[in-house]
């Protein structure tokens, strides 16, 4: 038996009727759903290494015809269900989100508090379309990867800044949304609004929100994600800001600072379209707050925003990988708010388009009252791709006048 051990490496699709091999790394895999694929062209030999390596017996020739021995496998997470359910290379051999299994493989990696599925957890930041080094840089820098895990931050968060409608908003969302998912706490403070409850005490009541997130992390023994938008006043140094609001907001700054340092279970995160030049020196030294560039999206980043923004939108439930990167292209100065906004009004607007145009005059008014109503269903027969890369240039002409948001000279700064 052992002799035969060495012989054979096999791919999964060219394997016998009857035959058993074990499947090597990489032959089996989540997605985000947490249901296993198998990869066809993953090899099989008869060398067992343990939890990677699982039991794959051939046992005909119909759809579904692998048997897979994943009782103790350990799966790990590899990629997103809708890229491969587009491929004939990977097999799903799961239809429900394997709960059970899941749970099973948490004994050894997560408490048992949280059966949820990382998958799930994580599912928000799926939709968030960003260079992986600069989304790696992020999650490590607000810990994400200790809460999912059920263990302490090692991080005490981040600055995102960086140029207008890139999705510095949406990622902080995001994050929030997946320390909830994790069973810790998200609270988002607005500046504004601190500010407002009584003139000039931003820092008291700062300080006071801050204090009650503590106490429910002190209750519940899990971290909490504090996160603030657009919080540009929080960040800037004294001498940057004019004389007026220095000590104002000066004093924020402080308490900012005093959690930061001494409260572990806290992981902050601010953003702000301001420079880094300006930002206060001692909140983000000595591994304070990591300052992230969040930088304007390359051109797969684009495409997969077309492709995502163009379903979620119902536009196009899918176009090809070709189509996306050449919508990308057509836009070459554009960050996803252009996308998810055009993507997001594109219907309502051809349809609007198509009504008036029955209207002998062109007025909506006229072919409102004269019951001119056409049917989304409608509206969707007329699209093609042809006319929405016309339309996303006439967008692009039509925009309105409004400079785009200044740079600020971050082209030249890399974050860290
Ligand atoms: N990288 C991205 N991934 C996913 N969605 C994005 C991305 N960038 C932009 N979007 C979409 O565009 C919308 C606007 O982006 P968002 O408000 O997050 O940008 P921002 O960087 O915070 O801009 P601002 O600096 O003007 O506040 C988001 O709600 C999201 O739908
Ligand atoms: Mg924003």
């Amino acid at each position: 038996m052992m002799l035969e051990a060495f012989k054979k490496y096999k791919a999964i699709r060219n394997m016998d009727i009857g035959e058993e091999g074990y499947g090597q790394v990489g032959s089996v895999f989540r997605d985000e759903h947490d249901r296993l694929w198998l990869h066809l062209n993953g090899k099989v030999s008869k060398r067992y290494a343990g939890e990677l390596t699982p039991l794959i017996r051939r046992t005909g020739n119909e759809a579904n015809p692998f048997d897979v021995d994943t009782s103790d496998l350990f799966t790990p997470f590899a990629a997103r269900s809708r890229n491969l359910e587009r491929h004939a290379d990977f097999l799903c051999l799961d239809e429900a989100p394997l709960v059970q299994k899941e749970e099973k493989l948490t004994r050894t990696h997560v408490s048992q508090t949280s059966p949820t599925p990382y998958g799930e957890m994580l599912a928000p930041l799926f939709d968030i379309f960003m260079a992986p080094e600069i989304l790696n840089e992020v999650l490590i820098r607000t810990s994400v990867p200790e809460v999912l895990r059920q263990e302490k931050p090692l991080s005490s968060g981040v600055i995102l800044y960086g140029e207008g409608g890139t999705g510095k908003t949406a990622l902080q969302r995001a994050i929030a949304d997946v320390y909830e998912r994790a069973g810790a706490h998200a609270a988002e403070l607005n500046v504004a609004a601190l500010s407002e409850k009584y003139i000039g005490s931003l820092a008291h009541n700062l300080d006071a929100a801050i204090a009650e997130v503590i106490e429910k992390t002190a209750k519940s023994g899990r971290p909490a994600f504090i996160f603030l938008d657009e919080a540009t006043s929080l960040v800037m140094s004294s001498e940057s800001h004019n004389s007026s609001g220095a000590d104002y907001y000066q004093e924020a700054v402080d308490v900012l600072k005093k959690y930061i340092a001494n409260y572990p279970d806290l992981v902050f995160s601010i953003t702000t379209n301001a420079d880094p030049e300006s930002f206060d020196d001692t909140l983000i030294r000595d591994g304070r707050l990591a300052p992230v560039r969040i930088p304007a999206p390359g051109r797969s980043e684009k495409a997969a925003m077309w492709r995502f923004f163009l379903k979620k939108h119902e536009v196009f439930e899918e176009i090809s990988e070709g189509e996306a990167l050449q919508l990308a292209d057509g836009i070459p100065n554009e960050k996803g708010a252009f996308i998810s906004r055009f993507c997001k009004d594109y219907l309502a607007r051809k349809k609007l388009a198509m009504e008036t145009a029955r209207a002998a005059s062109g007025s909506l008014l006229e072919s409102l009252a004269a019951g001119h109503f056409i049917g989304l269903d409608m509206v969707k027969k007329t699209l093609s791709l042809d006319t929405l890369m016309l339309d996303i240039q006439k967008a692009l002409q039509l925009r309105p006048g409004k400079p785009v948001k200044a740079a600020m000279g971050f082209l030249k700064k890399s974050a860290t």
